[in-house]
């Protein structure tokens, strides 16, 4: 059982030609209501490559909520962890420009009343993998750090949006999965205009924290260093870009559900970058998250 702690959102996106500068109105080609939320996008992610999921999060008590709930559970994850507050769920407003970028404004809405007080080692229960995300309040990252942990899963944690991992229990951590522009944050330096300085920027991450780190870049793949020091480099694989909101989710989800199922790092490395690469190809951020057979057909055809 993959177990997913973190947001839910509902996305309200507007396809521009170029993002809007300061001060600049601009006028959209289109406007779309998608299921979002990075913790949700993740959870969905791994259940569409036939994992068992649990989700742990938030939603608020408005028809968001509602349907929230209602599309998590379509997709075959146990939602009963999603606890309802008064008040709004959590929404990103989202520009996605002609390349496929997006920008995304998050307000957090029921997300940020998640705290470290719900019962997390009850949730933890059969969890062989946890994988969790920033997007929720530090004290419940935390609870279901530790949680994790106690249970004896395989802890993954997504530093996206990033912040400063000095709040977080990062001796419960065992992968810590950036993008290049996270890994320079945390670090407190400009992203690595190389694959050579990122996997540097990497390899001192997990020298820091004591756990393996999976920096995401993009087209060029992914790059992975254990907790011993062993590299890996897997290249990216090409496709078309639609829209990259929801590629770093469906990445994380798919790495989860292949190390559920035993995969060596490179090897479940392969699997998430190739189920990122399909993702893209469609607008939304769980759109284009490909199932089983989409992963294997690309993976087979070595594409
Ligand atoms: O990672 C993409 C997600 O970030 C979007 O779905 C949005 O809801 C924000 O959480």
């Amino acid at each position: 059982m993959i177990v997913v702690a973190g947001s839910a959102n509902t996305d309200l996106v507007a396809r521009v030609s170029h993002h809007p500068e300061a001060g600049e109105t601009l006028l959209a080609a289109d406007y779309a209501v998608h299921q979002g939320g990075k913790g949700a996008n993740q959870a969905v992610a791994a259940a569409r490559l036939g994992a068992p999921v649990r989700f742990i999060g938030a939603a608020g008590d408005d028809d968001f909520g509602d349907q929230i709930v209602a599309d998590l559970a379509a997709e075959g994850i146990d939602a009963d962890g999603v606890q309802r507050f008064p008040g709004s769920s959590g929404l990103a407003l989202i520009t996605v420009d002609e390349a496929g970028e997006n920008r995304i404004v998050v307000v957090p809405g029921a997300n940020g009343e998640l705290d470290g007080s719900r019962d997390m080692n009850g949730a933890m229960g059969g969890a062989t993998v946890l994988l969790v995300q920033l997007e929720t309040p530090i004290a419940f990252v935390n609870a279901a750090l530790a949680a994790g942990r106690a249970a004896g899963a395989e802890v993954i944690l997504n530093a996206a949006p990033a912040a400063p991992l000095k709040a977080f229990e990062m001796a419960a951590v065992d992968w810590l999965m950036v993008n290049a522009g996270e890994a320079a944050f945390l670090l407190g330096e400009s992203e690595g205009a190389s694959r050579d300085e990122t996997a540097d920027q990497a390899a001192r991450l997990a020298s820091q924290h004591n756990v393996g780190v999976i920096a995401t870049l993009g087209a060029d793949g992914a790059l992975w260093v254990g907790d011993d020091g062993a590299q890996g480099h897997v290249p990216g694989r090409s496709c078309e870009v639609v829209d990259t909101t929801g590629a770093g989710d469906t990445f994380a989800g798919a790495f989860a559900a292949a190390r559920l199922e035993g995969r060596p790092v490179e090897d479940a490395i392969r699997m998430a970058g190739v189920a990122a690469s399909l993702a893209v190809g469609a607008a939304g951020a769980r759109a284009g998250m490909p199932d089983r057979a989409a992963v294997r057909t690309a993976m087979s055809a070595g594409e």
